[in-house]
């Protein structure tokens, strides 16, 4: 059996890709997830591959279980994904703060008390808000103004794991990514880029609800990240961007349309920039881990295309999820 690592909200959309990648190594999975929905898993993993992965059902607000679970894999790296989304943290600021916040606090200190030797945690782009000036990209000395409950989370999230550093020693990174595209999107506002793929597969109409400019990343890179920062960032507690491209929401329609052709041409684009700074300095991570980079998103849309293709030619297009 292959070196375990411990993965909350392993049945999402970067979750499912940190899977399949932690698969492809050779490592154990241990899935900790509310749900037990293997869709996602499904649409980027092989059914024989999920088959090395250990599934446990639970919630990150239960800190108990979640510790037991920690010690049963025996993990000495945590990947800590679980989270609720920007519409649902708006809606229900109080579920948002107990699942993002105390079921971090919790994963911190299942980490410390198991001796994991450090967690990479998603964090968001959100912590930054918009920014002053938009030409330039932002890196993570830049004060943070989120315009979220959301971002408000993921910045509080960061304090704790630098405090349980500062007074524990216990390594971890957190990762800021923004508009996060490729098979398995699916929850959240910046989802409707790859819903507007897929509804244009299947010939349907689409309109994405936010415009201007953002930073969109390959899901793919931004498993590799989490990944890559579980094993091997340099000990500290640290934070860092995930860069892909920052573009405009309208190039990623001319992107899709190069690629889907005529099938693209009922994707529309009505709405006003999301209130988060729309272009990511990513130099610190790639310091940070030597010969990380993401791909541009001409290949991205590329490439997802390819994976929607994949499953549409096999018949399980519809397997995939459209919720508003
Ligand atoms: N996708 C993006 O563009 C993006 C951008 C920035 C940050 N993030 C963050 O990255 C993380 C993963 O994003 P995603 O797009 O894969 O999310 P997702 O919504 O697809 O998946 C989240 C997973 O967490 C699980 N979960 C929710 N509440 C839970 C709980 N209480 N206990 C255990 N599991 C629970 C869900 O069942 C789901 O499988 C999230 O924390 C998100 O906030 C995502």
């Amino acid at each position: 059996m292959g070196e375990a690592f411990f993965v909350t909200g392993a049945q999402g959309c970067i979750g499912a890709w940190v899977v399949r990648k932690l698969l492809q190594r050779g490592a154990t999975p241990w899935i900790f997830d509310a749900s037990d929905d293997r869709r996602r898993l499904r649409l980027v993993a092989e059914e024989a591959e999920l088959e090395r992965a250990r599934f446990v059902r639970g919630d990150v607000t239960d800190g108990a279980a979640v510790r037991a679970a920690l010690e049963r894999s025996g993990a000495k790296r945590v990947i800590h994904l679980a989270g609720l989304q920007v519409p649902t943290c708006r809606a229900e600021p109080v579920k948002g703060a107990l699942v993002n916040v105390i079921g971090t606090l919790n994963v911190l200190e299942a980490s410390r008390a198991c001796g994991v030797e450090r967690v990479a945690y998603a964090s968001s782009a959100a912590v930054y808000g918009k920014s002053e000036d938009d030409a330039l990209p932002v890196d993570e000395s830049v004060a943070t103004e989120p315009a979220t409950h959301y971002g408000v989370f993921k910045k509080a999230n960061e304090g704790n794991a630098r405090v349980c550093f500062l007074e524990h020693g216990l390594s971890s990174v957190g990762l800021r990514p923004l508009t996060v595209y490729g098979v398995g999107r699916d929850q959240g506002l910046t989802s409707d880029p790859t819903k507007a793929i897929v509804a244009a597969l299947r010939g349907q109409e689409f309109t994405i609800r936010f415009g201007g400019r953002t930073d969109f990343l390959y899901v793919e890179d931004a498993a590799e990240a989490f990944v890559a920062c579980a094993e091997r960032a340099p000990a500290g507690a640290h934070v860092f961007n995930v860069h892909g491209e920052s573009t405009t929401v309208a190039e990623f329609v001319a992107h899709a349309r190069r690629e889907l052709g005529a099938e693209a041409e009922r994707i529309r684009v009505d709405g006003p920039p999301i209130p988060i700074a729309d272009a990511m300095d990513g130099a610190a991570l790639e310091r940070a881990i030597p010969g990380y980079r993401a791909i541009g998103l001409r290949e991205g849309v590329e490439r997802m295309v390819e994976g929607f293709r994949a499953l549409q030619r096999a018949g399980r297009l519809g397997e995939v999820d459209l919720p508003s």
